[in-house]
């Protein structure tokens, strides 16, 4: 292998000068994309319509004009192959015909009434079916489902912290936008403290560190353990095997309850990770992709920990004028438009055999970059998992995030994503993760591979590596 890549000073003056060609390159052929944001500056706070928008590494987003499937096409008239998949919001792929047409049926017959409709029974069986005996509510967001799973938690428990893992991301949630700075409990880069004292409302350790997660646990006021089944969002880090045996034993010895996070781990396979690794949260949560990329977040409590709810707030008896209010749930949140999609995607988008399909293709395309980086001694490596893949720019998976931190090649990565968006490739513009969905093809992982290809032949060619 290779001397490892490091970044150098003269390196990062290469990547810089091949970043400003790239950046060149993209102006000059998207001038429609170019114009339209200049126009969006003016009437947006950061741009566009979310903030997050304006991450795309060319340096403005593409507008979409329209995305079927796995492409899209932009404004420009350019075609992509989107791995970036609305950052998972997509992964049903783009306008699914049978997501569309129960959306479309449903719209005609009223979208949203504060009333349930059938659907919600099917769906409500089905979750259980695929991700374990739960009571179900519907949020319009995963950020929503988790602040209501972290309220319930410090209901049932009457205590105060969550413990999250450094490096993750769970939304909008305020406890959880903690990192571990110098041993403490620090904020995430940006974040403001928006008026919350976090040592007493967070605690955070490195992922994978039991021992670390034991001494967390220790001190009796964890009211929640909020995690994804692996790290999806600082880049992938894979679990320790024997990590998730350990951390339910320790949560139920600490009295904390165990929050499952699987908005983005949804792509392992048709019960999530909950089922292929045989999980079993207190509470599960998931979004984004869940009604097909209509906004909708679930979450599901056990019948031990739903029981222990009920005992605080009982079911209502109507004829009681009582307080309705249980600090979660939103006026859209179950509404007929989302069941009825949820419904379709569970019954004929996100099916064993499109799961199949989705993660062979990544299986093709993960491989397919493994074969590049070791024929070219790269100290890289792809993580992949189910329908998902990863390439990072350092030799093994790390295994937390100060491993993360240690190891990221910022630069290197700024430069691929904008080759990619040069070269008709779409990844979620923050880590280099690629998602398959069902009409991701064959030729579509064969168009990821050339390009990425030319990308290491770029980097010869500069001398960067
Ligand atoms: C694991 C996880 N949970 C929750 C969320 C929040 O999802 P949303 O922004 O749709 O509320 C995200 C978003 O990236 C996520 O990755």
């Amino acid at each position: 292998m290779k001397q490892a890549y490091r970044d150098r000073q003269d390196t990062i003056a290469i990547l810089n000068t091949l970043l400003d060609a790239e950046q060149e390159r993209y102006r000059a052929t998207h001038p429609r994309s170019q114009q339209a944001w200049q126009q969006g500056k003016q009437h947006f706070l950061y741009g566009g319509p979310s903030h997050w928008m304006r991450r795309w590494a060319g340096g403005f987003p593409i507008y979409a004009d329209e995305a079927i499937g796995a492409h899209i096409r932009d404004i420009d008239g350019r075609d992509y192959v989107d791995f970036c998949l609305g950052d998972t919001g997509g992964m049903c792929g783009h306008a699914p015909e049978a997501v569309t047409d129960a959306a479309l049926r449903q719209l005609k017959r009223g979208a949203t009434t504060m009333l349930p409709t059938e659907d919600s029974l099917w769906v409500g069986a089905e979750l259980s079916r695929r991700f374990g005996p739960h009571y179900w509510t519907l949020t319009t967001s995963a950020t929503d489902a988790n602040r209501a799973a972290i309220r319930i938690a410090r209901m049932i428990t009457g205590r105060r912290k969550v413990l999250v893992f450094s490096g993750c991301y769970h939304g909008g949630v305020e406890e959880a936008h903690v990192e571990i700075r110098e041993g403490r409990v620090g904020l995430r880069n940006m974040i403001h403290p928006n008026g919350i004292d976090h040592d007493s409302v967070s605690r955070v350790v490195e992922f994978n560190d039991l021992a670390a997660l034991e001494a967390a646990l220790s001190e009796d006021d964890v009211a929640c353990v909020l995690t994804e089944p692996l790290m999806t969002n600082f880049g992938m880090i894979p679990v320790d095997p024997g990590f998730h045996r350990a951390l339910r034993d320790l949560t139920r010895r600490a009295g904390a309850v165990l929050i499952i996070d699987e908005t983005h781990t949804l792509s392992s396979g048709l019960g999530g990770c909950t089922r292929a690794l045989g999980l079993e949260p207190d509470i599960f949560v998931a979004g984004k992709a869940i009604a097909g990329g209509i906004p909708a977040g679930i979450f599901g409590l056990s019948p031990d920990i739903a029981e222990r709810l009920w005992a605080i707030v009982p079911h209502v008896n109507p004829r009681e004028r009582q307080s309705a209010h249980l600090g979660f749930g939103g006026t859209l949140a179950g509404n007929a438009l989302t069941l009825a999609t949820m419904r379709a995607v569970l019954e004929k988008v996100l099916t064993p055999a499109n799961y199949e399909r989705m993660i062979a293709t990544a299986t093709q395309l993960a491989n397919e970059a493994r074969r590049l980086i070791e024929g070219h001694g790269l100290p890289w490596h792809v993580t992949q998992i189910g329908a998902r893949a990863e390439i990072m720019f350092m030799p093994k998976p790390p295994r937390s995030g100060a491993d993360v931190i240690a190891g990221r090649q910022p630069y290197l990565e700024t430069l691929l994503h904008a080759f990619y968006m040069n070269e008709g490739i779409l990844v979620t513009p923050f880590h280099t993760m690629l998602l398959m969905c069902p009409a991701t093809s064959v030729q579509d992982a064969e168009r990821h591979t050339s390009v990425l290809g030319r990308f290491i032949e770029l980097l010869h060619e500069s001398g960067a590596i």
